[in-house]
C-alpha cells in the first residue's frame, strides 16, 4: 500500500534523540506505526491531534508523547496533505487538525510531507475546499466576510448524519470555503486578517519541505 511505502521512507529521516512532530490523518497514522517498528532511541513525539496521540499509544509509543508546550524545539515534522501545488504550497485540514498541524509543521527544523501522486495539483485548491478554523462564536461573520471579500461559498463543516457542527480538538469550528478559482499563497495571511479566523489549511510557507510522492508503480520520489 502506498501509505506504508511513504511511511517507511519517512522513518529514515528520524534520528535518535530527535523531537518529532506527528501530523494527522491516515498517512500520518502509517508513519506513527512505522516509527514504532523502527525503534529509534530516545525520540520525543508531539502529536497534532487526539487521533495521532491515540495511535501512538496503541502502537506502544505512549511514553514518548509530549505536548507542544513541553518541548523547546521540533527537529522534524512528518505530515500528510490533501493537495500539493507545483510550488509546494500545501492544502491541509480535511481531517480538521490544521491549527496544531500548522504550528508543529512550521516550527520544525525539517518538514517531510507524504502524499501519493494523485494529490499533486497545478494550484490549490483543485478538488477540496479551503478549511478555515474559526472561533465558534464568530463562524457566521467569518463565512460572510470571506464570501464578501473573495467570492465563492463558505459553509460551516457539519458531521454527516450527526446534528451540528464539527468541533476541532481545540474546541473550534471549521468553515469550508470553495473559492471561485485557485488562490494565491498570500491568502494565508489575508484570511487571518479577518477577526475570528484562527488558521487556514493553506500552508504556503514551507516551500523548503521535503515532499515524498508515492507513485502508482510503487516507487517513491521527491518533488
Ligand atoms: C488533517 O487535518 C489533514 O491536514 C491531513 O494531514 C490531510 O487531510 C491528509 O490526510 P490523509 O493522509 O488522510 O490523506
Amino acid at each position: 500500500m502506498l501509505k506504508t511505502l511513504l511511511a517507511r521512507e519517512a522513518v529514515r529521516y528520524v534520528k535518535s534523540g530527535m523531537v518529532v512532530g506527528l501530523g494527522s490523518g491516515t498517512t500520518a497514522r502509517e508513519f506513527i506505526k512505522a516509527l514504532a517498528e523502527a525503534e529509534v532511541d530516545g525520540v520525543l513525539l508531539v502529536p497534532t491531534s487526539a487521533d495521532s496521540e491515540v495511535v501512538a499509544y496503541e502502537v506502544g509509543l505512549g511514553d514518548r508523547l509530549r505536548p507542544m508546550w513541553a518541548v523547546d524545539r521540533i527537529d522534524l515534522a512528518v505530515d500528510g496533505a490533501d493537495e500539493v501545488a507545483r510550488d509546494k504550497t500545501l492544502l491541509k485540514g480535511r481531517g480538521g487538525a490544521l491549527l496544531r498541524e500548522k504550528i508543529v509543521d512550521y516550527a520544525a527544523e525539517r518538514f517531510v510531507v507524504l502524499v501519493d501522486e494523485h494529490k499533486l495539483v497545478e494550484r490549490i485548491p483543485a478538488r477540496n475546499p479551503v478549511p478555515v478554523e474559526v472561533l465558534p462564536w464568530a463562524w457566521r461573520f467569518v463565512a460572510r466576510q470571506i464570501e464578501k471579500k473573495y467570492g465563492g461559498a463558505a459553509r460551516l463543516r457539519t458531521d454527516g448524519g450527526k446534528l451540528g457542527p464539527v468541533v476541532t480538538d481545540n474546541g473550534n469550528y471549521i468553515v469550508d470555503w470553495v473559492p471561485p478559482g485557485p488562490v494565491n499563497p498570500s491568502i494565508e495571511e489575508e484570511l487571518k486578517e479577518i477577526p475570528g479566523v484562527l488558521e487556514s489549511g493553506v500552508f504556503a510557507k514551507r516551500r523548503d519541505a521535503v515532499v515524498l510522492v508515492a507513485r502508482h508503480d510503487g516507487s517513491v520520489t521527491q518533488l
